[in-house]
């Protein structure tokens, strides 16, 4: 594939506000915000605090100290929680999901380990996931994002305008296969490395269609709605063509250009867009233990380019 030079101006540029302001992390996508403590925040600093997160699309806070309750507690202010398609949470904690693996673990398969959008297989996906940093390798672990905004306008019209009608089968085939391949028995479903699932594997690989081509219902922007994970088939078209349209997206959605890449540390907290954005973590830390806390706002329909 060749290499993009994008001719238009990135946008990531810093956000300024009367109670919070950014440092881009990256030119494509993502900030950290400064001297912010998300316990703390009034109703104009977290409006704030949210409009630093779509315009960026994944902020992150360092040294927030957050006991399972406060991040609960500052998930709601979002919203609703989202569906917890994966997990059971933490004892007395339902919606706040662990995602831990041990230093002698070693798993082929971790937690978020493809390029994906978070549980895209449901009918109202989570619009936006925080993950905070329990326990951190000193090395390792590390996640990207990928602006899936800034990709999609860097297609051609002639590609864009291909796309904009088509919609994409989101489904959870490929992490059960995935699952059944490793699992040594029946039992082996019930867990990914060390955290404890709770599946409904039917209505997982069942999943739903929704627009390709998909507009944020708050920002207004435009973003291909495709992953590696779960795009598995588009509506109307076989396995044979749909494929490598779904191989070429994905391809092109995940280069360097359009990714931010994070080192985390302990006490970190990260807030990224579902809507507008994929992500992917790394298991390469094998011999250090890793822990963090994941919750998830309860999402809309998405929209197409017509809504
Ligand atoms: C996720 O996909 O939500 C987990 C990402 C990570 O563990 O870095």
């Amino acid at each position: 594939m060749d290499l993009i030079h994008l001719d238009q101006p990135y946008r990531n540029t810093p956000f300024q506000g009367h109670h919070l302001h950014t440092r881009p992390l990256a030119a494509a996508m993502g900030a950290e915000v400064l001297d912010t403590d998300v316990r703390t925040l009034s109703d104009d600093a977290f409006d704030e605090l949210q409009q630093a997160l779509f315009h960026h699309k994944m902020i992150y806070l360092r040294n927030q100290s957050l006991t399972p309750d406060d991040q609960a507690q500052f998930t709601l202010r979002f919203g609703e929680f989202g569906t917890d398609a994966y997990t059971t949470g933490l004892p007395g904690y339902p919606d706040v999901q662990p995602v831990v693996k041990e230093a002698q673990t070693k798993s082929k398969m971790i937690f978020g380990g493809g390029w994906h959008t978070d549980s895209a297989f449901l009918e109202e996906p989570p619009s936006i996931s925080l993950l905070y940093g329990v326990e951190i390798p000193p090395y390792g672990g590390d996640t990207t994002w990928y602006n899936t905004a800034l990709a999609y306008e860097s297609l051609t019209p002639a590609m864009r305008a291909m796309l904009a009608p088509l919609k994409v089968h989101m489904s959870g085939i490929k992490v059960v296969n995935s699952m059944r391949k490793l699992a040594k028995d029946a039992a082996g479903m019930d867990a990914m490395g060390d955290i404890q699932l709770e599946l409904d594997i039917q209505a997982m690989i069942d999943g739903h269609f929704h627009p390709l081509i998909r507009r944020h219902p708050i920002s207004g922007e435009v973003a291909l709605y495709c992953d590696d994970v779960y795009a598995q088939g588009i509506e109307g078209m076989t396995e044979y063509e749909a494929r490598p349209l779904l191989n070429f997206l994905v391809a092109h959605i995940t280069q360097e250009i359009f990714c931010c890449r994070l080192r985390w540390e302990a006490n970190m907290l990260v807030l990224w867009d579902n809507r507008i954005c994929l992500h992917r973590a790394f298991n390469d830390y094998d011999g250090f233990r890793r822990e963090m806390h994941r919750t998830t706002v309860k999402g809309e329909r998405p929209l197409g380019l017509s809504a």
